[in-house]
């Protein structure tokens, strides 16, 4: 689906502006910072090359702004970020998904506060300049202080390309980008997965979610999401929790052996974490011991009276795929998940839970429960990882050891048609991948 494709020329002119000014002033040499095995400390440290990231990877790809499920109708609008860019991801009156600058044309300020809602236009607090829904100037204040007040408001500037894949919204502010789904090709059927993991109902991303700032790198969370060789050691609180409840064995992993799951990495830097023949039963106990988990052995069709309820209480665990978009989303379990990078050394998650749209409030409160299993502030799953980001960002203040080791597995992968490679749960095949990916996209400037 291509949105809102009629806007004029201000913001691509806007844009390759400012992309001249900054490419610049960035001395730095990608190819001197990744091989084929490793990866420089610089690569999380240096403010120069997340300057560089900034221009060359979010200004420049795909880049993850919002579900359709969040702007409906026309006047919802969510805000969120390109990168460093603060936007407004919006439905117009003509139903067309525009994602604006949210930056007042007059003096800079930002013309949209509130994290989400419904409006009919946006208006500027600082001076009054006012705009519609699709950017387009309505109004100056005082407009007779310029000699053509129409001509002295300009339209806030917007992305030159909006598209989404199966209700996933994306943003660019390259005009050349290839189309969206060229871009996720090879995760598109795991997107599928994702999506179709709804016993029949559609997706619609819940109103309140976890919101995290963590200090450290946000490359850190995207690796993390197709890290299997953390899973048993990071979380390893998880296990005697639900041992307890539930008197058998929770963990993912025994052993190493591939009969356990394997990652897959793709070309564009995109990956998945095939975890379909291990998680199931694992999830499924995880789910039980939920507050609000229906009693041991009930109809789950009859306590939820509908069709589908074994089934829509089981998709609360997800499809047993999670699937890392380079390079801000993550779609894993029934979360979403945006990664923000702030600066080079701090970084703000949204994990947002997916809901089934028309389902019994009892299925839903399920998985809003497992979300807060895996992610609150008290959770089991999320916070264990921060904690490790933040050990990895101090860590790698150390100047004595430059490099980061991403070996693992790397001479038992194999190696498929289009530089797909396929390795072992634990492997570090998808960090590779993502940063041979890294490394096209900074070596490049346009
Ligand atoms: S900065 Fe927005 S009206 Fe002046
Ligand atoms: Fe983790």
């Amino acid at each position: 689906v291509i949105h809102g494709a009629d806007q004029g020329g201000d913001a691509r002119m806007d844009s390759a502006r400012s992309s001249a000014a900054v490419r610049h002033s960035i001395a730095i040499d990608p190819g001197a910072l990744v091989d084929e095995r490793r990866v420089h400390r610089d690569v999380y440290t240096d403010s120069l090359v997340f300057d560089a990231e900034m221009q060359r990877i979010f200004r420049r790809t795909w880049i993850y702004v919002g579900h359709e499920s969040e702007v409906l109708n026309p006047g919802d609008y969510k805000t969120t970020t390109v990168g460093r860019e603060p936007v407004i991801l919006v439905r117009d009156d003509s139903q067309a998904l525009r994602v604006l600058v949210n930056r007042c044309t007059h003096r800079g300020a930002t013309v949209c506060q509130p994290s989400a809602g419904r409006t009919s236009a946006f208006r500027c607090s600082y001076h009054g300049w006012t705009f519609g829904l699709a950017g387009n100037p309505l109004g100056v204040a005082f407009a007779d202080g310029y000699v053509d007040a129409k001509d002295a408001v300009r339209s806030l500037a917007q992305a030159p390309r909006v598209e989404s894949y199966r209700g996933f919204v994306f943003a660019s502010f390259n005009p050349d980008v290839p189309v969206l789904t060229d871009h996720l090709r090879p995760v598109l059927p795991y997107i599928d997965l994702f999506v179709e993991a709804s016993a029949g109902f559609d997706i619609a991303v819940a109103k309140d979610a976890y919101d995290v700032i963590y200090d450290g790198n946000w490359k850190m969370q995207l690796e993390n999401g197709v890290d299997g060789y953390h899973l048993n050691f990071t979380h390893q609180s998880t296990f005697p929790v639900v041992q307890q409840r539930t008197g058998s064995n929770s963990r993912y992993l025994t052993n190493s052996s591939q009969t356990q799951g394997t990652v897959q990495a793709f070309s564009s830097g995109q990956s998945i974490m095939d975890m379909r023949t291990i998680a199931v039963g694992i999830l499924r106990k995880r789910l039980d011991i939920l507050p609000n988990a229906p009693p041991a052995g009930a109809d789950l069709d009859a306590f939820y009276g509908i069709q589908r309820g074994e089934d829509a209480y089981l998709s609360t665990a997800g499809s047993g795929v999670a699937v890392n978009i380079f390079p801000n989303l993550q779609l894993g379990s029934s979360n979403i998940c945006e990664i923000h990078p702030i600066a080079v050394d701090r970084t703000r998650v949204i994990l947002r839970p997916v809901l089934l749209s028309g389902a019994p409030d009892a299925v839903n409160r399920v998985r809003l429960r497992y979300h807060e299993f895996g992610s609150g502030p008290a959770g089991f799953v999320q916070p264990d990882d921060l904690e490790m980001f933040e050990r990895a960002q101090t860590g790698m203040a150390a100047e004595a050891v430059e490099w980061l080791d991403l070996s693992r597995g790397s001479t038992r992968e194999s190696v498929g048609p289009e530089d797909q490679r396929i390795g072992q749960i634990t492997d570090e095949a998808p960090l590779r991948a993502l940063y041979r990916w890294w490394r096209e996209l900074m070596e490049t400037t346009v």
